[in-house]
């Protein structure tokens, strides 16, 4: 396998610093000495972590992956017809398996120039570079390692009069309440030209037993997914959770129209964070939140959308209603 240093095809940025170790260090700290608790998700994708997500997208109950592929599959070609895009920028690219397929349809159009990957894992990030170019012997790959909360103002502009496609898929957005949400929508509208459109996907509201179920499966890799987070403090800040005291919570919050995870303290614990000279606190019972994973309506979408300067131009769902796929433009 050819690596990111002898392929002229790929530039890699990498924009992660002693200051993102430092931000776990900070949500620990502002996030554990609060009266209700919470841990931002974004720290449950260590190597193990991020292992046990690709694991969960395969699970039975988890139908938001294998939902938005299909979409993508469908419809792959249209959006490039429609769009005439030849540049893919996307956010949180992982595995960059979806990006494939929107690549793909853009070297069937004759259009594809440059895909730029976004993501904080730099292994996930250069694997998939190498694969894409191999691939696609037009591509030319300018990976950002970094976070896309804090890092859009250094995706490369586009370089040229090609329209571009900036995607944000998996549903990556429902971990961001509403507010968060309208302001990251708006950052992310602003790397937009006029013939450039954003491509979100969004989990949909639907019966609460199968969105319970998605985060809550019966083989129990969720609820590992979720422990996860305290063996990421546990290395990175020299604490001493015990992971398995605490049980894994997933539910549905109709008013909020959120899924919610949870790790409940089954004992009192008394956790000592020692790289931040800190003592934590938990009584039998108590919950630690982990995560939120808004669900929409098109309704929704659109009001975000527009509360963030965007307007929706298609929505395209699967004929379950799963899951949406938007195309949005900037007014
Ligand atoms: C990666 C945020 C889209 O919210 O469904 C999967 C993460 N958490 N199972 C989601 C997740 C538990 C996932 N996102």
């Amino acid at each position: 396998m050819r690596t990111v240093a002898q392929t002229p095809a790929i530039r890699i940025d990498s924009l992660l610093s002693e200051t993102d170790e430092r931000s776990l260090a900070y949500d620990v700290l502002d996030g554990l000495t609060r009266p209700f608790k919470e841990i931002p998700p974004k720290h449950f994708y260590d190597a193990r972590g991020s292992e046990l997500f690709e694991q969960i997208c395969e699970l039975p109950e988890y139908y938001p992956t294998r939902t938005e592929r299909e979409i993508l599959h469908a419809r792959a070609s249209e959006i490039v017809e429609r769009t005439h895009a030849g540049e893919l920028v996307e956010l949180g690219s992982g595995s960059a398996e979806k990006a494939r397929i929107l690549l793909a349809a853009m070297s069937n159009a004759g259009t594809l120039r440059r895909y730029v990957p976004v993501d904080v894992s730099e292994a996930a990030l250069e694997a998939a570079a190498v694969e894409l170019v191999d691939e696609f012997e037009e591509l030319n790959v300018h990976g950002v390692i970094g976070d896309f909360e804090r890092h859009l103002d250094r995706v490369p502009r586009s370089r040229s009069e090609t329209p571009r496609i900036v995607a944000l898929l998996g549903g990556t957005i429902g971990n961001f309440p509403p507010g968060t949400r309208r302001r990251l929508l708006r950052e992310v509208g602003k790397l937009l030209a006029p013939s450039d459109r954003l491509l979100l996907g969004t989990d949909l509201v639907k019966d609460p037993r199968r969105l319970e179920a998605a985060y809550d499966d019966s083989q129990g890799i969720t609820a590992e997914f979720n422990r996860n987070v305290l063996r990421v403090i546990n290395r990175e800040l020299d604490a001493d959770f015990s992971p398995e005291a605490f049980e894994h919570i997933a539910f549905y919050d109709q008013a909020r129209e959120w899924v919610e995870m949870r790790l409940r303290a089954t004992r009192p614990c008394s956790v000592r964070v020692t790289g931040l000279g800190l003592r934590v606190e938990f009584a039998a019972g108590e919950e630690l939140r982990t995560e939120i994973s808004a669900k929409f309506t098109r309704e929704r979408v659109e009001a975000d959308f527009a509360a963030a300067g965007l307007s929706l131009e298609c929505w395209y769902t699967d004929s379950d209603r799963l899951f949406a796929m938007s195309l949005a433009r900037r007014v």
